[in-house]
């Protein structure tokens, strides 16, 4: 339900990863998505847990109170807050977090339709993001999925 709201709202902002006819059991013509990067926008600093959730919808989709309710996708927010960097487990530790990462840098930078990336992560996966230009900025205050997370942001690139 989230990730639909979430490619519905702004799917300008997801990215993803499709292999075409490969593995013994895929037809030559089966496309098969092996990675994915699904974002939104927000108006504050950092990944809240007021960012991943769902707004009320009206039956057109619309959100029903867009200037009150601050969860979700916020057009006019100035962060890209990445909800989530998915590798599938077959095609894990083969680089394809990292040049799918660097490629959505890259893409979303050229739009400068905001001015930093942010996402939080667990303490082990934090070498992982530095090494595509993320700085952990310390404990989040995210209380999704028990806590324990990190603050991290990554400035959009500047113009070649
Ligand atoms: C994290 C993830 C996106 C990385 O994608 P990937 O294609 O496997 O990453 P790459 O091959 O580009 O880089 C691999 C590096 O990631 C880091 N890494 C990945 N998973 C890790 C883990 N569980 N613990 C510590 N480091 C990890 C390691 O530094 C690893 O390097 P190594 O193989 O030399 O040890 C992928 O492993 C994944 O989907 N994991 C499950 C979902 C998840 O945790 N997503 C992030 C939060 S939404």
């Amino acid at each position: 339900m989230v990730i639909q709201y979430r490619l519905t709202a702004c799917p300008e902002l997801c990215l993803g990863v499709f292999i075409k006819g490969f593995g013994e059991d895929i037809k030559a013509d089966d496309e098969q998505l092996i990675a994915q990067i699904i974002s939104t926008k927000t108006p504050t600093l950092n990944v809240s847990d007021e960012s991943m959730e769902i707004p009320e919808l009206d039956s057109n989709g619309r959100v029903v109170s867009p200037t009150t309710d601050l969860r979700g996708h916020c057009e006019q927010g100035r962060t890209i807050a990445i909800h989530s960097v998915v590798v599938d487990p077959n095609y894990q530790g083969k680089s394809i977090g990292t040049i799918l990462l660097n490629e959505y840098i890259q893409r979303l930078s050229v739009v400068k339709n905001a001015d930093r990336f942010a996402l939080i992560a667990h303490d082990y996966l934090v070498p992982f993001y530095e090494r595509v230009g993320f700085e952990s900025k310390g404990l989040s205050a995210c209380n999704f999925s028990g806590g324990g997370w990190y603050d991290m942001h990554a400035p959009l690139l500047a113009d070649n």
